[in-house]
């Protein structure tokens, strides 16, 4: 599978919340998140594999990419 690591918010884990304060503070090449669909992952060392490029990822990097 894919490098991506959920940091937060998967329903059997609820005690991992991550606010948005803290998912933002994310948005570099050497520490991306992003939300998707309510679960924050770890996309960091997805970045460099991504067959569209670097460029969407981190279009939404510490963003809500649902
Ligand atoms: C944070 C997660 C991701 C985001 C925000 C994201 C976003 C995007 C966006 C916006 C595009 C369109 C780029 C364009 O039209 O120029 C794209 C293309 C693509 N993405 Fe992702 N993506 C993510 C993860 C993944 C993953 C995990 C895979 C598969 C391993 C993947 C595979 C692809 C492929 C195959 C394309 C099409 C490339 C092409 O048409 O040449 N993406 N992605």
């Amino acid at each position: 599978m894919v490098n991506t690591e959920v940091v937060g918010g998967a329903p059997d884990e609820p005690r991992s919340q991550v606010s948005h304060a803290e998912l933002q503070r994310h948005t570099s090449r050497s520490s991306l998140w992003v939300l998707i669909s309510g679960i924050v992952y770890d996309v960091t060392s997805l970045l460099d594999s991504h067959p569209g490029g670097t460029g969407p990822i981190l279009k939404y990097a510490g963003k809500d990419a649902t």
